[in-house]
C-alpha cells in the first residue's frame, strides 16, 4: 500500500489522532499536511493520555518516521515544548523530520490573530487564536516567512523588516497595540535555528524515494472536512485545505500515489466556534452528549458544541475527499440513549437538500430532517468484533453505513488504542 490519506469527515476531533495511532506500529511515515497548533489530537496508551498539537500522531510509535510536511505551519516555542514534553515522558523524537519549506508562525501572527478576532465582535470565527489564519495569509500574500530562512540571517532580517514595516501600522493603528521591533523577532526565531537544523529535510524528495523503496506513507489531517477553506462552511473554516487534495499540496506526494483515503466521523457531531451547525442541540440533550463524549476542546478547552450525525455531511465529505472507508468513532457515547436521531436531509425553506446547498445562506436555513433510531443499553466499550455488538447497535452502524457513502471499516467504542472493532483492514 503505498500513500494513504486520513481526513476529518466532520467539523474536527472526530479521533483522528486515535486512528492514526492504531495504524501507527504498521505504517513506515505519518506526514501532517496542514495547520497547525490549532490542532489537539488525544492518544490514550494502556491508560496513559498524550495530547499533540503540532507534532503528528505518528510520534508515538516507535518504528515510524513522523514528518511535518510543507503544507504546516509552525509555531517554534510549541515544536520544541512539545518535543520537551514527550522527551520528559521517555517518548522518543529523535525521527522527526521538518520540512524546509513549511512556513513558520511568527510572534506578530498570533497578536493579530487574536486582535482581529477580538475586532470582529460578533462577526468572529472562534479562532483558536494560535495565527493560523493570518500565517496562511502571509503564504499566499508571498511575505511569509519558512524554515529554511532561519538558516539565512540576512534573508530573514531582510524579510522580517519589510513585514514588520506593514505589520506594525496595522498593530499600533487600527489595532492600539504595541509595534514589534525587528530585532526582537529576529532574534527569537534564531534562537531556535540550531535546535531546529538537524531535523530540516527536503520533505517532497524524502517522501518520494520511500515510495519508490516501497514504504508506507500515511498522510494525516488536521482539522476536518468542514473546517476546509474550499469546501467548509466559508468563512466559519480554518485557513488551510484539510481535504484529501490537501494531502498533495501539503507533502509534495502526487495524487497518482494515493490508494485509499479513510475519513474518521464521529457517531455524532461537534463543533468548536462559530459558524452553522444543522443539528446542534442547545437543550439538556446537548450538555448530556458532551459531557458523555467529555467534548471540551484539547487545544482551547472550550465546550464544543452537540448535535445528531448528519449524514448529508458525511455524504458530502465522502464525495470531496473521494473517501474508501470510514472509521466511526465513539459509538460508545450513544449508549443509554432511548433513541438515536440522525439527519438524513435537510429542509430548506420548504425544499428537501439530499446533499448540501450549494450557498452558505442556505444552509445556514437547514432544518435537519430526522430519522430516529431505537438505541440499546449494553455497555459496548469491550466489544471486540461486530457481533458482540447489541442488534440495535449492528442496525444504527449499518444505517449509518447505507447513508454516509462509503464503508465503515473500523469503529471506535473507548479511547483507548485497543479499543476498536476492524471490519476491514486499513491497510490491506
Ligand atoms: P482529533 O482532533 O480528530 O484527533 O480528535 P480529538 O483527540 O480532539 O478528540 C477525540 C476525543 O475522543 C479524544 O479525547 C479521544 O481520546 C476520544 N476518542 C477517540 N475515539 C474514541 C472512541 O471510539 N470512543 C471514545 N469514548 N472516545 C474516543
Ligand atoms: P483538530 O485537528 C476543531 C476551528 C476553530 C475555529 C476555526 C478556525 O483537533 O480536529 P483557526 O484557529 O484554525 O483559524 O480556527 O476552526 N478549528 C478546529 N475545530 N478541531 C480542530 O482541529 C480545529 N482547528 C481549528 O475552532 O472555529
Ligand atoms: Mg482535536
Amino acid at each position: 500500500m503505498p500513500a494513504i490519506v486520513l481526513v476529518g469527515a466532520q467539523w474536527g476531533d472526530e479521533g483522528k489522532g486515535k486512528a492514526t495511532d492504531l495504524l501507527g506500529s504498521r505504517v513506515d511515515y505519518v506526514v501532517k499536511f496542514n495547520g497547525g497548533n490549532n490542532a489537539g489530537h488525544t492518544i490514550v496508551i494502556n491508560g496513559e493520555k498524550f495530547a499533540l498539537h503540532l507534532l503528528p500522531s505518528g510520534i508515538l510509535s516507535e518504528n515510524c518516521v513522523p514528518v511535518i510536511g510543507n503544507g504546516v505551519v509552525i509555531d517554534l516555542e510549541v515544536l520544541f515544548g512539545e518535543i520537551d514534553a514527550l522527551q520528559a515522558r521517555g517518548r522518543s523524537t529523535e525521527k522527526l523530520v521538518v520540512s524546509a519549506d513549511a512556513h513558520i508562525i511568527a510572534p506578530y501572527n498570533t497578536v493579530i490573530d487574536k486582535v482581529t478576532e477580538r475586532f470582529a465582535g460578533s462577526r468572529r470565527i472562534g479562532t483558536t487564536g494560535r495565527g493560523i489564519g493570518p500565517t496562511y495569509a502571509d503564504k499566499m500574500n508571498r511575505i511569509g516567512i519558512r524554515v529554511q530562512d532561519l538558516f539565512d540571517e540576512v534573508t530573514l532580517r531582510d524579510k522580517v523588516t519589510s513585514v514588520l514595516n506593514l505589520k506594525n501600522q496595522v498593530l499600533a493603528k487600527i489595532y492600539n497595540r504595541r509595534a514589534l521591533e525587528v530585532d526582537a523577532v529576529v532574534e527569537f526565531l534564531l534562537s531556535y535555528a540550531d535546535r531546529l537544523r538537524p531535523m530540516v529535510a527536503n520533505t517532497a524528495l524524502l517522501l518520494h524515494e520511500a515510495l519508490e523503496d516501497g514504504k508506507t506513507v500515511l498522510l494525516e489531517a488536521g482539522q476536518a472536512t468542514m473546517l476546509d477553506v474550499d469546501h467548509g462552511n466559508y468563512p466559519f473554516v480554518t485557513s488551510s485545505s484539510a481535504t484529501a487534495g490537501g494531502a498533495c499540496t501539503g507533502s509534495g506526494i502526487p495524487p497518482t500515489r494515493i490508494a485509499r483515503v479513510i475519513a474518521v466521523v464521529k457517531a455524532y457531531a461537534t463543533r468548536v466556534g462559530e459558524g452553522p451547525f444543522p443539528t446542534e442541540l442547545l437543550d439538556s440533550k446537548g450538555d448530556e452528549l458532551r459531557n458523555a463524549g467529555a467534548e471540551f476542546g484539547t487545544t482551547t478547552g472550550r465546550p464544543r458544541r452537540t448535535g445528531w450525525y448528519d449524514a448529508p455531511v458525511a455524504r458530502y465529505a465522502a464525495r470531496i475527499n473521494g473517501v474508501t472507508d470510514f472509521v466511526l468513532t465513539k459509538l460508545d457515547i450513544l449508549t443509554g440513549l432511548p433513541e438515536i436521531p440522525v439527519c438524513v436531509a435537510y429542509d430548506i425553506d420548504g425544499v428537501r437538500h439530499d446533499d448540501m446547498p450549494m450557498t452558505q445562506a442556505e444552509f445556514h436555513k437547514a432544518v435537519p430532517i430526522y430519522q430516529t433510531f431505537p438505541g440499546w443499553e449494553e455497555d459496548i466499550s469491550k466489544a471486540r468484533t461486530l457481533a458482540d455488538l447489541p442488534a440495535n447497535c449492528q442496525a444504527y452502524v449499518r444505517a449509518l453505513e447505507e447513508m454516509s457513502g462509503a464503508r465503515i471499516s473500523v469503529i471506535g467504542v473507548g479511547p483507548g488504542r485497543d479499543q476498536s472493532i476492524v471490519l476491514n483492514d486499513l491497510l490491506a
